[in-house]
């Protein structure tokens, strides 16, 4: 496992996926009732942007720095900037970056609970002594693949699971697609968020058919593209398959997506879509397997690996 995440916090895919994150936990935390969040890959939770990788990447440059210096948007781009801001340590810089635990965290009311998972072990270090003693946080040095099966139905049975893999692997949509519906059949009201990579369009259709086959209810792609999604070989876009979304989030999202592109894209090439790519309730059993025998995994995530 060669990935760290430290060389792309902040970048323009890490902005988009917080954002609906952002978006998708104002969603459960409108309600009184609480939720569960439960994360298979939370990384190390804050990310210093001072630090050297990030310096020699210059992907935040191009993301949350970029973002931030543009005059502060309404909706849900302002309120997750403004959550980004509450976690620095001087008020006028940009000096850390928080990640998907320590966003969920901060949205999280006393009721509420989250469900971490994070195999490295540095990162899972790092988490721990981000989170601190906060007891509504369980956190798990595991496989986040193999954590979904042990971990969910979570308590409270109202939630959601980010799914944020580093797609570093050639078979990662081999372990993802039946890690997914297992999970979506344990846990049949969740809501589930999987993030992905986008280089070249054309190489996701095998991962919407598995997806759209897979047979795990309603799916809505939000997708965003900094450049034309036409080169296999750097990351151009990245998209959200967000399982079971809540009721008209669309529309949400397909406000802030344009933003963000219009804010985000390099001049000209920038793009974004948010669109359905099932509305179907799950399909029976039957019909699971067979869709799921005609897909070929292993080409479709060839194509879909780093660079992030
Ligand atoms: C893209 S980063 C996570 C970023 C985080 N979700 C966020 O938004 O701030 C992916 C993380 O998954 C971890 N990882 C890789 N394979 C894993 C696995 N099988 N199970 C759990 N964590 C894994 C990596 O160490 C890395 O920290």
């Amino acid at each position: 496992m060669n990935y760290r995440h430290i060389f792309h916090a902040g970048n323009f895919a890490d902005v988009a996926k917080h954002v609906g994150l952002v978006c998708l936990l104002e969603r459960l935390a409108a309600k009184g009732k609480p939720f569960a969040y439960v994360d298979t890959h939370a990384g190390a939770g804050l990310y210093d942007l001072r630090r050297s990788e990030v310096r020699r990447s210059g992907e935040a440059e191009e993301g949350i720095r970029r973002l931030a210096t543009s005059p502060v948007p309404e909706g849900v781009i302002g309120r997750y900037l403004q959550l980004v801001r509450s976690f620095q340590p001087h008020a006028d810089a940009l000096d850390v970056y928080p990640g998907s635990p320590l966003i969920a965290q901060r949205m999280m009311r006393e009721a509420d609970r989250a469900l971490l998972c994070e195999l490295q072990p540095g990162q899972a270090r790092l988490l721990r002594q981000q989170i601190g003693t906060d007891r509504r946080f369980g956190i798990h040095h595991r496989d986040g693949y193999e954590g979904l099966g042990a971990l969910l139905p979570p308590q409270p049975r109202r939630g959601m699971v980010l799914i944020d893999p580093p797609y570093e692997q050639e078979h990662e949509l081999q372990r993802l697609i039946p890690a997914l519906e297992q999970a979506t059949r344990r846990w049949p009201t969740g809501i589930f968020v999987v993030w992905y990579p986008i280089k070249h369009r054309r190489d996701l259709r095998g991962f919407y058919r598995q997806l759209a086959g897979a047979g795990i209810g309603p799916v809505l792609l939000a997708e965003l593209g900094v450049r034309p999604g036409d080169n296999e070989a750097r990351l151009n876009g990245s998209g959200l398959a967000i399982i079971r979304p809540p009721w008209q989030i669309e529309q949400t999202l397909t406000t802030a997506w344009s933003e963000l592109a219009r804010r985000l894209g390099d001049a000209g090439g920038a793009w974004s879509d948010v669109r359905w790519l099932s509305r179907s309730a799950p399909a029976v059993e039957v019909e699971t397997r067979k869709v799921r025998r005609r897909s070929k995994p292993a080409a479709a995530t060839a194509r879909m690996r780093t660079p992030r």
